[in-house]
This record gives C-alpha cells, structure tokens and sequence, in this order.
C-alpha cells in the first residue's frame, strides 16, 4: 500500500504535520514537532495503563484479541500444546525455532544440569514465616539469585545472558518447590535427573518417604498443557521495564513475579477458586452475577485486555480439565464454573463487554484437583512464564531501539509555590493518599 503516512492538522496553530505510519503505528516522537510555540515541549500521547500503546516491536509472540488467536513464534498455540514438551516449547520461544532432536537432548540436559540451587538459598527460605504466600517467597528468592550469580549483571553480553536464562528456567521449579515445602514443614527434596521438567517439579513438590516418587503421566502431561498455555502482558511489561535499567535479569524477573502476584493478572486464578467457594452451589450464581452486573463484584477469570473473544487457552485448558478429573475425580467447582459460563456468556452485560473465560477461570479447578492449594497457583503461573519473560528480554536486549523505559506524565499538581515555615502553615485537607 502507497503513501504510509498520516497527516494532522492543528487547529490551534491550522497547522498541517504528515508523519509516517510503520506496521498501523505512529511514532509518538513524531508528534513532538506539533508545537503552538517555539518554547512548547510538543505534542505528547496519553494512554494510562497502554491502552493503545505499542512498547517494543517484538516476534515472541501474536495475538489476535478479536479472533482468540495466539502464536508463538508463529505457531498456533493449540499444536504446541497438543505435539510438544514444555522444554520444547521454551526452546522455541527463547531461540526462535523449534529444536532439532539433537538440540532438544542437549537442551534438556543443560536444563537438569542447573536444577539444583545454592544451599544458602534454603536458610533464606527458613526464615520465612510458616504461612508466607508462596509468591512472596518465588519473588525474593529469584532476586536473590542475582547475589550468586554476580556474572548476570553483564548483562550486554549474548553469553552471558545464555547462562542466566538456562539457570533461571531450571531453577524456577526447585524455588517453588521449596516454597511450597516450607509450608508444610517438609524437608526439600532435591531435584532429580532422571525426570522430565514437570515430573520432576511434582517429586519436588509430593515426594514423602516412599523410595521413588512416580508422577501420574496424565497429571504431569496436563500440568506440562498448562505450562505451554501463556502470551506481552503485565508482568512481561515489568519485565521489559525493569530489564531496561540493564538491571539483571534476576531482578527483573522478580518485578515480573511482583506484577504477576496481582490479582487483575497471575492472581485471579486463585481468585476465582475463592469466588467458586463464596458461590458454594448453582442456585446462588444468579445473585451473584447481579452483583457483578451492579459492579458490587467483578467475575474472576473473565474478561482480558486483549481477549475480546474466546481465550483459545481458556479452550484447551476445559479439555485438559476432562482428562485430569478421569484421574482425580470431579473437582465440584467446575460444575458451578460451567454453569457460570454459560449464564454469562448469555447475558447482555457479558456479551455487550465482549467478556469470556480467561486462561485462569479453569486453570485453578484443575491444580485444585491435581492437589495444589490455591495460594499455588499464581507460582504455577509464575514458573512457565519465565520462560517468556527471558525471551522478551534477551529480545529487548537485543534491541537497537533499547532505551530506558521512562514514561512521560501529564503534570496535574500545584504550580510553583513558595515555601511555607511550618509555623505559619494552616492544616489543609489531605489529598494524598
Ligand atoms: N467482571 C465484571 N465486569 C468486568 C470484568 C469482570 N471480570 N472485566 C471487565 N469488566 C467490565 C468493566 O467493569 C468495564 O465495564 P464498563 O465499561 O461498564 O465500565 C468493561 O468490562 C471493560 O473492562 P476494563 O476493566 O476497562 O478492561 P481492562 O482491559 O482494563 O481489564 C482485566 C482487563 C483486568 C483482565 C479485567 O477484565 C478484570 O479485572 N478481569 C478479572 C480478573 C482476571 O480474571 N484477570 C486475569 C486476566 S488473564 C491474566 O492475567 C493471565
């Protein structure tokens, strides 16, 4: 298509600026020149929360909102998660391609190779009080890392970076784990090598005294799906945010895991098993979905900043939820999570909203079944998502267009004022909170 540019007229100076379009976007810098005066700073874009904002240019990930379509690295989202391994797929997202069977074996063992985490690492994990969110240990421990490793803070070296990624992904489960044991007040079982990623995470996790534990290979294929179901968000923008300071990818990731914990993001899936719990039975759905309606509640694991259909993981995750009950047994809560969806997705409020099930409205029925409590259940977010943290960054990283991410504002305070001596000030209504 000719002529990719745009034109704007100023109607307060009837001046006319043409700005190129690149990719259905325009450079915010282009509107700088849009000035009234010689000393105006220029024309600025405002988007609170990126409403309409492209960050980076990035090929990790596509995603269509409209038409429920994610790719990873252009593959769609169901073949991988039919065909592949989790480690296969991180292959792909951090490298680009998918692996060869050669590339694949070295990769896994690289990953086995730094499964096992400095023993300085636990006493941290012992400090914490019996009942710390696992969040909030995942968090601390993975900026901790960044003490261990003091190399990862060459952060421009392609090298260098490698080997923080291949720690980090490895690393992540025995964290959880760990997290998850200390709770309990169970010993740490260490990792083993002789288990595939997600096998070895649930002997890190359920291993007692029996000599071996032995994962059920439907259980740790589903929680492998679940794995491979992620796409930029939140805490990928923290991510990003945080990594261009050319702070350590250690530290970025736990910023990504701080913005995770939330519940509009990572949180919601244990959210919403909270909610199933307060509705406790079918008859009380319709009370409730008015009090979402009245905008008294919001209806966990629904709705998405960029999903204005069907969450194609949301699809793939009601499969794997039929395939683990077989195993474990109906979990209740999916029967009122069915009936929710289908009195939502018929009402009007719903519908005019363009609001569906997002990947956490069953993500969390299943690991309630696969026996994980919810407070578990962002960290089991939190785990596969490294992986696309990692890619965004060493992509980032990789960026000529890297700077640091600084984000204008629109000032909205008091203009200049003098000082006031603190026995002549008169107490003032407080407006900030
Ligand atoms: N329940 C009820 N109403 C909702 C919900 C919901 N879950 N989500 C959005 N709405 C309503 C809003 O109130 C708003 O209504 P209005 O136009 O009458 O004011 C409208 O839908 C648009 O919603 P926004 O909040 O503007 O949408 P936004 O893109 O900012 O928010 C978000 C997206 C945060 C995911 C939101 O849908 C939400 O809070 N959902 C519940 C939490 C959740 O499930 N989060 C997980 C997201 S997936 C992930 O992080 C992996």
């Amino acid at each position: 298509m000719d002529n990719q540019t745009l034109t704007i007229t100023d109607n307060r100076t009837n001046q006319t600026y043409t700005v190129p379009i690149y990719r259905g976007t325009i450079r915010a810098m282009d509107l700088r020149q849009i000035k009234t005066s010689p000393s105006d700073f220029g024309l600025m874009t405002y988007d609170p929360a990126f409403m309409n904002t492209a960050s980076c240019q990035s090929s990790v990930t596509f995603l269509d909102g409209d038409a429920g379509i994610l790719l990873y690295r252009g593959y769609p989202i169901e073949q991988l998660a039919e065909h592949c391994t989790f480690l296969e797929v991180a292959y792909l997202l951090l490298n680009g391609e998918l692996p060869d069977a050669d590339q694949l074996t070295a990769w896994n063992n690289e990953i086995k190779r730094h499964t096992m985490i400095h023993e300085n690492v636990k006493k941290f994990i012992d400090g914490f009080h019996h009942d710390a969110h696992p969040m909030g240990i995942l968090m601390s421990t993975v900026a901790a890392l960044s003490t261990f490793y003091s190399d990862a803070r060459n952060v421009c070296d392609p090298n260098v970076r490698r080997k923080q990624v291949v720690r980090l992904v490895a690393k992540m489960p025995t964290l959880a784990a760990y997290a998850y044991r200390h709770r309990l007040g169970l010993p740490y079982i260490y990792p083993d090598p002789e288990l595939c990623y997600t096998k070895n995470y649930m002997n890190m996790l359920w291993k007692r005294t029996e000599p071996k534990y032995v994962a059920n290979p439907v259980l740790s294929r589903a929680l492998e799906v679940l794995f491979i179901l992620h796409e930029q968000n939140c805490s990928t923008s923290a991510m990003r945010a945080v990594g261009s300071s050319n702070a350590d990818p250690f530290a970025s990731a736990a910023a990504a895991i701080a913005a995770l914990s939330g519940p509009l993001h990572g949180g919601a899936n244990e959210e919403v098993l909270l909610m199933l719990k307060e509705i406790g039975a079918k008859e009380n759905i319709p009370g409730f979905i008015e009090q979402v309606k009245n905008g008294k509640r919001k209806l966990m694991g629904f709705g998405h900043r960029v999903y204005k259909n069907y969450d194609p993981r949301a699809r793939i995750i009601k499969r794997v939820a039929e395939e683990v009950f077989e195993v474990t047994g109906r979990n209740p809560k999916l029967d009122i999570a069915l009936e929710l969806e289908k009195i939502a997705l018929s009402d009007e409020y719903f519908i005019k909203r363009k609001l569906y099930p997002n990947v956490d409205f069953y993500s969390g029925i299943i690991y309630q079944a696969m026996g994980f409590t919810p407070d578990q259940f962002t960290v089991l977010f939190g785990i596969p998502r490294t992986v696309g943290w990692l890619a965004q960054w060493q992509e980032m990283m990789r960026d000529s267009d890297l700077k640091i991410a600084r984000p204008r504002q629109i000032y909205i305070g008091e203009s200049r004022r003098e000082f006031v001596p603190l026995t002549l000030r008169r107490q003032r209504e407080m407006v900030h909170g």
